[in-house]
């Protein structure tokens, strides 16, 4: 069912994110007829634009960035007409009543009060402002059709986020708030959720009594992409383990949720971050790895080292690549542990995590033949490969009893996923909708900092020694291998 009548007013309308992500999924949705019978897209921002010279920008940003590129035998010139921009600062409390002059107008045009839909797609530091001067506006008190998108990084550590909830929260109820995390709308995310909750398969092994270990991996092989004022004060662990990969550690640990309602996925998720075992800031050491990349090549290329990255400190700190273990402290995971990863200009794009089973107790085979670590796993591959592995040992064919692992697959791809949405096209539809079971609610954001709030601590109160730490190309530093290694394990890279 496409939702109903609704205006986007995106801020950072002429901004980077809406160039490449928000455009472009609001044209998929438009393409594939999602987007409701009367809808208008508007861009916000201080730059000149008329609206012509607007809507050619942002075709560009399709040409070059959307899944369907160009402008699709004459549907961009349909799609375009619903497009504006307004000039405005957003700073500007007297500008404001643009937006509500532009929702009246269109009240009147299509004769039904539509969903109003305010995207924050800036930086951070502008939210606080932009949010309280929308919050004064009359329409905001509508809590069932006006909603407001804040982008991650939601605040910089634990207090700002609290204190970014307060403001939110003053203004707008919690159903009105929509915090992004963009891998929550990725197809392979979610059917995390599927493969655990739809099949009785699985969840009688899925527990500490079969489960030894679980990876978390989410390696880049890109480096900053001219993003070098934002990572520098960001890091690793703030841009991407605080956010996506806690998400996907709660995916793949959570309990059963009785329906899909938001708040029941919601209240699972946050029972796992409350559950994670708080790091003592004196064991970070053996709990956490950060690294740096030096200069070096990729992929044949010359690359420079992250301290001569443009908008980067020359001794700057900031971890490029984080690992950690976490565990969780309840009836299903305890012992169990949960390592992870990230990292820019590693070997590989490679989004992934490994469930590593127990080896079978009892081996009645040539000890030569087999070797219980290589298999006996399930992969949930999210990108680049989207897939679903089960491997596990055969009789290799001959006379001897020999053993071989296999992997039993399921292409998500071949299986119709080629054509899947982008992850923010299904969130942009989740919020003209008004479902946010996708979204994080405000306690989710604050258990997930609390969670890495002792590694940011100690990391910022101990300078490195060792950066930079690792080569471009390579899977990171040492010290990520030593982390499993002490454990007995190693890290398994599936691409
Ligand atoms: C963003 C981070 O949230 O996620 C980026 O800020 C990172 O640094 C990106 O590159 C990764 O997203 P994806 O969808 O390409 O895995």
């Amino acid at each position: 069912k496409r939702p109903g009548p609704s205006i986007v007013f995106i801020f950072g309308g002429s901004g980077d994110l809406n160039y490449r992500k928000l455009t472009p999924a609001l044209y998929n949705l438009f393409l594939d007829d999602w987007m409701p019978d009367h809808f208008a897209i508007a861009g916000i921002g201080r730059s000149p634009y008329s609206n012509d010279a607007y809507r050619e920008h942002l075709l560009e940003g399709i040409t070059k960035f959307s899944r369907r590129k160009g402008k699709q035998n004459g549907h961009w010139k349909d799609f375009k007409e619903h497009v504006s921009y307004l000039q405005m600062d957003g700073d500007d409390e007297k500008a404001y009543h643009l937006i509500t002059d532009m929702v009246k107008e269109k009240e009147l045009e299509w004769g039904i009060h539509p969903n109003v839909i305010f995207y924050l797609a800036v930086a951070p530091q502008l939210v606080p402002s932009i949010a309280s001067k929308l919050g004064a506006l009359k329409i905001c008190s509508d809590t069932s059709s006006t909603r407001i998108v804040v982008e991650k990084p939601f605040g910089h550590d634990l207090a700002s986020a609290h204190e970014l909830n307060a403001l939110l929260t003053g203004m707008f109820a919690e159903e009105q708030i929509f915090r992004i995390d963009h891998y929550l709308g990725k197809e392979t995310v979610q059917n995390i959720l599927a493969l655990r909750f739809a099949n009785a398969l699985f969840e009688p092994v899925w527990n500490r009594n079969y489960i030894d270990h679980v990876q978390i991996t989410a390696a880049e092989s890109v480096g900053l992409e001219g993003r070098g004022g934002y990572f520098e004060h960001s890091g690793a662990l703030r841009d991407m383990v605080q956010n996506h990969i806690l998400q996907i550690l709660c995916m793949v640990a959570m309990e059963a949720p009785v329906s899909f309602e938001a708040n029941e996925i919601r209240n699972k998720k946050v029972d796992v971050l409350n559950a994670i075992r708080r790091i003592q800031h004196h064991e970070v050491h053996d709990f956490a790895v950060r690294g740096q990349y030096g200069p070096g090549w990729k992929k044949g290329n010359e690359v420079v080292g992250y301290r001569q990255e443009n908008g980067v400190n020359p001794q700057s700190s900031t971890e490029t690549f984080a690992a950690a273990k976490f565990y969780i402290d309840n009836w299903r995971w305890q012992g169990v542990p949960f390592y992870v990863r990230t990292g820019k200009y590693l070997n590989q794009k490679d989004t992934h995590i490994t469930i590593q089973f127990k080896p079978a107790p009892h081996y009645a085979f040539p000890s030569e033949s087999a070797d219980s670590w290589r298999s006996n796993r399930l992969t949930i591959s999210i990108q680049p490969n989207m897939d679903i592995s089960i491997r596990f040992q055969v009789k290799r064919p001959g006379q001897s009893m020999n053993l071989d692992p296999v992997d039993m697959k399921f292409g998500y791809e071949e299986s119709g996923g080629e054509h899947a949405p982008e992850a923010y096209e299904t969130l942009l539809l989740d919020v003209m909708e008004g479902d946010a079971t996708l979204f994080m609610r405000a306690d989710q954001v604050e258990s997930a900092w609390k969670v890495i709030m002792p590694i940011l601590e100690t990391w910022e109160g101990r300078k490195p020694q060792d950066f930079p730490n690792y080569a471009p190309d390579s899977w990171g530093p040492d010290d990520a291998d030593a982390l499993l290694a002490r454990d007995g394990h190693s890290w398994i890279n599936t691409v």
